[in-house]
């Protein structure tokens, strides 16, 4: 399927690896020009790599989305490498896990400053160039805020904040013809749940395999997700084929939550 999305800019944050990278390498399997952006230099250099051995064009901004003036750098540098943008995807995020009374007050402004106030700074900066072109804004939130728990109380209360902004966003986006959804991925195959299954047969001594299927099993999904099942639907999400899809929060999780 043609989704016409050849010589499209798109910002991925996060892009450094995970779930982000994937979004990276199949917005430019599409025949985006990408803006990759996380702190790891080397790491967004190798992806860039990746992209250019494919013919792809890339540019690499190393920064500290926390940061409140790094918003506006990062698109500067958009608007100067590419002069324009199409889609946004603000996938960058990380939060503490843990006992709510372990989790201090800089454990909750350290999530928030990642996951929530660059998602609305990165919004605020890009949304004049992508007004200007009509654009699309992916936020990736995470099945916890739909489905909240007591050891995640930091990122289910963020994925929930999330959500709300981009309805928020999207509203906003009806007058200024920017498109705005969310997508809410349950686990994802990245190196931290692959760390949990590691940590889980070293404690064990089970095969990986079992480990995998009770993890699976006890969240409710039929598999764990992969980058490419993410990447997919977002190349999807932004095209011209998905037009009609505004403010929508998806939930992409192998069936994990069971309710409407
Ligand atoms: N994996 C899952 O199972 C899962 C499930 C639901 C939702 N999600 C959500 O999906 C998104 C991506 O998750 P992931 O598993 O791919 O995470 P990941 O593998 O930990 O990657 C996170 C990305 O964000 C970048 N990053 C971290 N801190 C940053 C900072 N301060 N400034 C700028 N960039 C920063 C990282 O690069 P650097 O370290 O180089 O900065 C990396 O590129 C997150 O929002 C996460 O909450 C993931």
């Amino acid at each position: 399927m043609e989704l016409g999305l050849k010589g499209k800019v798109a910002l991925v944050t996060g892009s450094s690896r995970g779930i982000g990278r994937g979004i990276a390498l199949g917005l430019a399997e599409q025949g985006c020009d990408l803006m990759l952006t996380a702190r790891d230099v080397k790491a967004l250099e190798d992806v860039a790599q990746a992209i250019r051995a494919k013919q792809g064009k890339s540019a690499v901004r190393a920064l500290d989305l926390r940061e409140p003036s790094a918003a506006e750098t990062l698109v500067e540098a958009v608007r100067h490498e590419f002069g324009g943008l199409d889609i946004l995807v603000n996938n960058a995020g990380a939060t503490k896990r843990g006992d709510f009374f372990a989790l201090s007050d800089a454990d909750w402004q350290d999530g928030y400053a990642l996951k929530f106030f660059a998602h609305v700074r990165l919004a605020r900066a890009a949304w004049p160039l992508l007004k200007e072109r009509r654009g699309a804004l992916i936020a990736i939130g995470g099945t916890s805020g739909r489905k909240p728990e007591k050891q995640f109380t930091i990122g289910s209360s963020v994925n929930a904040a999330v959500a709300a902004f981009t309805k928020c966003l999207a509203d906003l986006g009806k007058q200024d013809g920017v498109r705005v959804n969310c997508i809410h991925p349950s686990l994802v195959e990245t190196e931290r749940q692959w760390r949990r299954i590691r940590g889980e047969v070293e404690r064990t001594g089970e095969p990986e395999a079992k480990i995998r299927a009770q993890f699976c099993r006890e969240a409710g999904l039929i598999r764990y997700g992969t980058v490419e099942d993410v990447a997919n639907f977002v190349s999807f999400i932004v095209s011209s084929r998905a037009t009609w899809l505004h403010g929508a929060t998806l939930d992409l999780d192998g069936g994990e939550i069971p309710v409407l």
